[in-house]
C-alpha cells in the first residue's frame, strides 16, 4: 500500500482538514525518496512481534522505543504539545514515527519550500531526515498513537525555523544538493 501526500493549499483554515490543492497534487514515495523521507506499511495488530519492525529496528540500529498516546487525558500540556508539533522546526536526528491507530499529518518543505502533507495511519512507519523542515498536527480524526523509535539515548529538541547554521540543517541542504547532482550525472 502506498502512503498518501500531497501538495496544500495555501489557506489558513484549521490545520486538521487536509488542505488540498484545487485540482489535486499528489506526491510519490520516490519524491519523499529524494527528500530523504522514507516510508514502510507494517501490520500494527501484533507490532511487539512483528519481524519486520524488528528487521527495520535492527538495520538502522534503533534500540529505543516508546508510545506516545496522542490524547489529552495521557498526555501532559497536551494543547502545547500539539501548538509545538505544529510549529515548523528541525531535529538533530532522525524523527521515526509508527503509527499503530488513528490517524494524523506530517508536513515537510520539498526542495522549493512548499509544503507537502504527508498522511499517517494506523500501519504507516515514516522517517523524517535529520535537519528536513517539518511540523505535525492531528487530523479531524483528533487522534493517534505513534510508536517513537530512536537510536540510543532519545533527544526531542525541537529547533524552531530559521535554522540555516545548524549542522544538522546544513548537512541536510548539502545531501539534498549532491542527489540532485547523481540524477544529473545519471543523464
Ligand atoms: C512529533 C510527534 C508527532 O514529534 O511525535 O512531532
Ligand atoms: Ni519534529
Amino acid at each position: 500500500m502506498a502512503i498518501e501526500a500531497w501538495y496544500m493549499d495555501e489557506s489558513d483554515e484549521d490545520p486538521r482538514l487536509p488542505h488540498h490543492r484545487h485540482p489535486k497534487e499528489f506526491v510519490s514515495s520516490d519524491h519523499l525518496a529524494g527528500l530523504g523521507v522514507l516510508y514502510w506499511h507494517l501490520n500494527p495488530k501484533d507490532y511487539e512481534n512483528d519481524e519486520e519492525l524488528q528487521k527495520i529496528r535492527q538495520a538502522r540500529g534503533y534500540n529505543y522505543m516508546d508510545l506516545l498516546d496522542l490524547c489529552p487525558e495521557k498526555v501532559q500540556n497536551y494543547e502545547e504539545k500539539l501548538k509545538n508539533f505544529y510549529t515548523e522546526h528541525i531535529h538533530a536526528d532522525e524523527e521515526i514515527r509508527y503509527c499503530l491507530e488513528g490517524s494524523g499529518y506530517f508536513d515537510v518543505r520539498d526542495k522549493d519550500d512548499d509544503w507537502i502533507r504527508i498522511w499517517v495511519k494506523a500501519g504507516d512507519l515514516i522517517i523524517l531526515p535529520a535537519g528536513i523542515y517539518h511540523r505535525f498536527t492531528l487530523d479531524t480524526n483528533n487522534y493517534t498513537k505513534l510508536m517513537r523509535l530512536f537510536v540510543g539515548e532519545p533527544v526531542w529538541t525541537a529547533y524552531n525555523r530559521p535554522q540555516e547554521d545548524h549542522p544538522a540543517r546544513k548537512d541536510y541542504t548539502k545531501s539534498l544538493t549532491e542527489k540532485v547532482g547523481v540524477a544529473l550525472e545519471a543523464h
